[in-house]
């Protein structure tokens, strides 16, 4: 127990961060959990514990409380390196709510550089988004696509995030690992853990398993007329399972000291297409019920596609993503039954 590898986890109660957590113990390190629960429960904590038979500790802290941080740092010695999920992830909020998204992200960000130079951890990797691409020009995209003007100020400090961390690994003794994840979807297959989306979820597949839970009367596809086979949104579905393993490759490079470059990036995807349409045929066929959906009127700030080119993630960090689209629309469907056991008859 005393000589594994200790690794901070900021937002480590969050979707992709309990994951990733539960990847990171299997992995054989040990855990420290920094959370404000803003966006989580403490109840992920017990299960992060039920699936490990490992109870990580434990701080509820915002990062925005320098001195809170400062404090945690001197008592968790050590640190072989720092995940950083904790941001606000909502995007329609964040074009109406822009100083609480920059406040939020982008000071925390700093709170933590400044943290990691004091106590001389060196590791961090960083939570990024393939909405740093913006309206993408040339699919599938790479991480040497030009970003194109953020849609949202939730993309914004994505992009500002990364401009943070490249100038100061250029010149600090920080190592960064950047993460461009896709859509991340699915549950862990235990469904001891999962996505909590708050009030009416924004994204596609929470809005799927409630309607099919049968807490919402039924799904609004945003625009079928789009340049696509089937008229609806292309994107590249990401198994949370497989992007939590991206996490424990990225702290595993840099322990071993075997990046090639201070600030490094990489697409975390599948490097596959799905449209809107296909991904509720297949969530209705693996798990033999029928979604009630209509079309509707395009969402402002959608691309009509978006997917991944995973090469340098497979040849350079060695990792693909190993689940597909059965696994995703299974353990979602799975993880929200247990949510609701008493709703699970439609
Ligand atoms: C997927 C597709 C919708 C809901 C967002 C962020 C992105 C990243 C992941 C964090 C789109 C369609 C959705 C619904 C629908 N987050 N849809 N009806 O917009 O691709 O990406 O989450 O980094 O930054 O922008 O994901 O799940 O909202 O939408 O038809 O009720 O499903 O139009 O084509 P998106 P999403």
């Amino acid at each position: 127990m005393g000589n594994k590898q200790k690794i901070l986890v900021t937002g480590g109660l969050g979707y992709i961060g309990s994951h990733t957590v539960v990847a990171l113990i299997q992995a054989g390190y040990e855990v420290v959990i920094l959370d404000d629960l803003s966006n989580s429960s403490l109840m992920i904590l017990d299960r992060i514990e039920q699936i490990t038979g490992v109870r990580p500790s434990f701080y509820q802290i915002n990062l925005l409380d320098k001195k809170q941080l400062y404090a945690i740092f001197s008592d968790e010695t050590d640190l072989s390196a720092v995940i950083h999920f904790a941001a606000f992830k909502a995007v329609g909020e964040s074009v109406r709510e822009p100083v609480k998204y920059f406040t939020n992200n982008l000071v925390s960000l700093l709170h933590l550089l400044e943290v990691m130079d004091h106590f001389q951890v060196t590791n961090l990797v960083f939570s990024s988004s393939a909405t740093v691409y913006g309206d993408a020009r040339e699919l599938p995209v790479k991480e040497s696509t030009p970003f194109q003007k953020a849609l949202s100020s939730y993309g914004s400090t994505k992009q500002m995030g990364e401009e943070i961390l490249e100038k100061t690994a250029a010149v600090k003794d920080i190592q960064v690992i950047s993460l461009r994840y896709f859509n991340p979807v699915g549950a862990h297959d235990s469904a001891w853990i999962g996505e909590l989306p708050n009030g009416v979820p924004n994204n596609l597949m929470p809005y799927i398993t409630q309607v099919a839970a049968g807490l919402r009367p039924s799904l609004t596809v945003f625009g079928n007329d789009y340049d696509t086979p089937d008229g609806t949104c292309v994107r590249d579905y990401i198994h949370v399972v497989d992007l939590a393993k991206a996490h424990v490759k990225s702290c595993g490079r840099l322990i071993d000291k075997k990046n090639r470059d201070s600030f490094e990036v990489f697409n975390i995807g599948t490097g596959k297409g799905l449209s809107v349409l296909e991904i509720i045929h297949a969530f209705e066929k693996q798990n033999q019920l029928s979604l009630k959906y209509e079309i509707g009127p395009r969402r402002s700030g959608d691309s009509p596609a978006m997917y991944a080119d995973v090469t340098r993630a497979k040849e350079i960090l060695r990792w693909e993503a190993e689940l597909g689209l059965t696994e995703i629309v299974t353990s979602a469907w799975k993880w929200e039954q247990t949510l609701h056991p008493h709703n699970t008859c439609l």
